[in-house]
């Protein structure tokens, strides 16, 4: 029987945005709060992040930006182990033995290194066995529950198969962890709401940051793109109208309502004033997020205390794990 173990991670390749909050980071509070978990281990996976250049001084500088944002979200209570992927070798170590079990018919099958390699014809091998790394984060601390998003389900997928593998040639060591998506919710980027809202899109009117002012988040919605429609109102229609039906679903989201209801609400209103209204209620939920990140900014020191803090916990656990597989493999 294992611990009920929560682990998820997030890379630090920009200011979070509220794709990650409402997708992602949101969830992770709530599961938090129900205190449901022995633990909660909340990875800043920067090792995943270097699969694509990064410029070191800005790295560093969005990996204590990302920890002032989770705690500022609330990932605060003391069983949640905050902390730094690169500070634990043994993640890195259990992804080699893991590398091992994994084939390239595989690792072909998954999608991402495709879509994020900058080159058609070659990919890092970092880049490609990023899948592989991910298993190891999981597997490491025994993890049964894992909330991540939609986009993650082939790879959490490979991480029950190289689990079960590992587990049948040599000793039942890992559970088989299960993904937890409440929402499949999807936020697109607000210039091109064909793809989905990301820290890494160049174009950062696209998206809405934790950190933003309300004067930004207003620009931006104003700014935001949208289709006429009929006689400028709003309707929801996510393949006809990505635009607005983007807005809708943040805007649901964050009331806590539906697409259906949002629309009913509003349906009095132009796209134009709808954006106005929209941006009010973001504002508002980002409120006291922004309000906690600015606090955090001016006391650097508590956030480093609390990551290298994490950093001690989660080395810990995970090279406990660590030494029982090496010591069944005969290493
Ligand atoms: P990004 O693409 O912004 O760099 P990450 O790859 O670091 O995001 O993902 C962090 C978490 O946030 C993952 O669980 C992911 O599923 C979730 N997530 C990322 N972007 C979105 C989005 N646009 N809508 C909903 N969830 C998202
Ligand atoms: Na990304």
């Amino acid at each position: 029987v294992f611990r009920p173990t929560l682990m998820t991670g997030i890379q630090p390749t920009g200011f979070p945005h509220i794709g990650n909050y409402l997708g992602a980071i949101q969830q992770s509070v709530k599961l938090q709060n129900s205190e449901s978990y022995d633990k909660i281990f909340f990875s800043i996976v920067d090792l995943h992040s270097i699969t694509v250049p990064q410029n070191p001084t800005i790295l560093r500088q969005n990996i204590i930006n990302l920890a002032c944002s989770l705690l500022a979200c609330g990932l605060d209570k003391p069983q949640t182990v905050l902390f730094q992927q690169s500070s634990v070798p043994h993640h890195t170590e259990l992804a080699w033995i893991l590398g091992c079990l994994a084939t390239l018919n595989k690792l072909d099958h998954l999608p991402q290194w495709k879509e994020k390699s900058p080159s058609k014809e070659d990919v890092s091998l970092g880049l490609y066995s990023y899948p592989v790394l991910q298993a190891a984060d999981v597997l490491i601390y025994r993890a049964t529950d894992v909330p991540v998003g939609d986009d993650q389900i082939k790879h959490m997928e490979f991480a029950r198969h190289l689990a079960r593998q590992f587990n049948k040639i040599y000793s039942p060591v890992f559970p088989i962890p299960k993904q937890i998506t409440s929402q499949h919710i999807r936020i697109k980027s607000l210039r091109d709401p064909i793809r989905k809202m990301s820290k890494s899109e160049k174009d950062s009117r696209g998206r809405i940051e934790l950190f933003d002012s309300p004067d930004e988040i207003r620009e931006k919605l104003r700014k935001a793109v949208t289709d006429l429609g009929t006689g400028g109102m709003i309707g929801y229609d996510s393949q006809g109208r990505p635009g607005i039906s983007n807005i809708i679903d943040i805007h649901a989201a964050v009331e806590g309502s539906t697409p259906d209801q949002i629309c009913s609400e509003c349906a009095h209103l132009t796209t134009v004033e709808y954006k106005e209204r929209a941006a009010e209620a973001i504002i508002e939920m980002l409120k006291p997020i922004r309000a906690r990140i600015v606090h955090l900014r001016n006391e650097p020191q508590h956030v480093v205390s609390v990551l290298s803090k994490g950093n001690e916990i989660a080395a810990q656990n995970a090279a406990k794990t660590c030494a029982e597989v090496k010591k069944l493999i005969g290493l």
